[in-house]
């Protein structure tokens, strides 16, 4: 074999690796739909769920219901979000794309977060959000909108945002996702009760306050 033929094969290689790497959403599918079957007994793992069975899909693979009902606001964020992803939803497996119901009480908030594997699509069904999202460093610029019945905002992904219920009346939102499970990273959550917590010193240096404010801020998120 000649010299220059496995060099060859190895940039190809890398670079499929690096394409596949560096794509934003989950990849394309290979085949009409590959249900999900939850398998916890196999010693290998797929990147997303096995398939079911083609043969044994049934129509409610592909179907949830519920969305039409309210989350429960009564928390201390005054938010709750339901999420139909794969896990609620099989027949989501491979196909790139999920949906979530936002409810939000008045003045309250969902908080800073990030999907780490998709972008979100927000369309406001009742109410008023103000919403934003911060852009990565260095520029860390914060884009915000208030958004009316109707309206439409985009979050890319793994970029930090924000939903606040600015109005009078409860707000709902639909939003749309570039996954199948977008995943989420709440800010405070992770920071601030992380299990188990980062140490105080390291919080205290990064952000710059006292260790009593972090030991306080750790208390609330336990
Ligand atoms: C909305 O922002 C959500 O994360 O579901
Ligand atoms: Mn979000």
């Amino acid at each position: 074999m000649e010299k220059g033929v496995p060099m060859c094969l190895v940039t190809v290689l890398l670079f499929a690796l690096t394409c596949s790497l560096a794509s934003a959403s989950d990849p394309s599918p290979l085949q009409d739909f590959c249900v999900a079957i939850n398998s916890s007994t196999s010693a290998v793992f797929v990147n997303g769920k096995f398939c079911k069975d083609p043969k044994i899909v049934t129509v409610d693979d592909f179907f949830f219901s519920g969305l039409q009902i309210p989350g429960n606001t009564a928390n201390r964020l005054g938010s709750n979000v339901t999420r139909v992803n794969v896990d609620l939803l099989p027949g989501l497996n491979t196909l790139g794309i999920s949906l979530a119901r936002v409810d939000i009480a008045p003045y309250g908030v969902n908080p800073p977060h990030l999907h780490p594997l998709g972008t979100e699509i927000t369309m406001v069904a009742e109410g008023t959000l103000y919403v934003g999202f911060v852009t990565s460093d260095p520029d860390n610029r914060l884009f915000t909108k208030v958004l009316n019945k109707g309206d439409v905002f985009v979050f890319p992904i793994g970029h930090i945002h924000f939903q606040f219920n600015v109005g009078k009346t409860n707000a709902v939102a639909f939003a749309g996702f570039s996954s199948q499970n977008p995943g989420l990273i709440t800010i405070a959550d992770a920071v601030f009760g992380s299990n188990p917590p980062i140490n105080p010193d390291v919080l205290t240096k990064a952000f710059q306050v006292d260790k009593n404010v972090i030991n306080y801020l750790e208390q609330q998120f336990k």
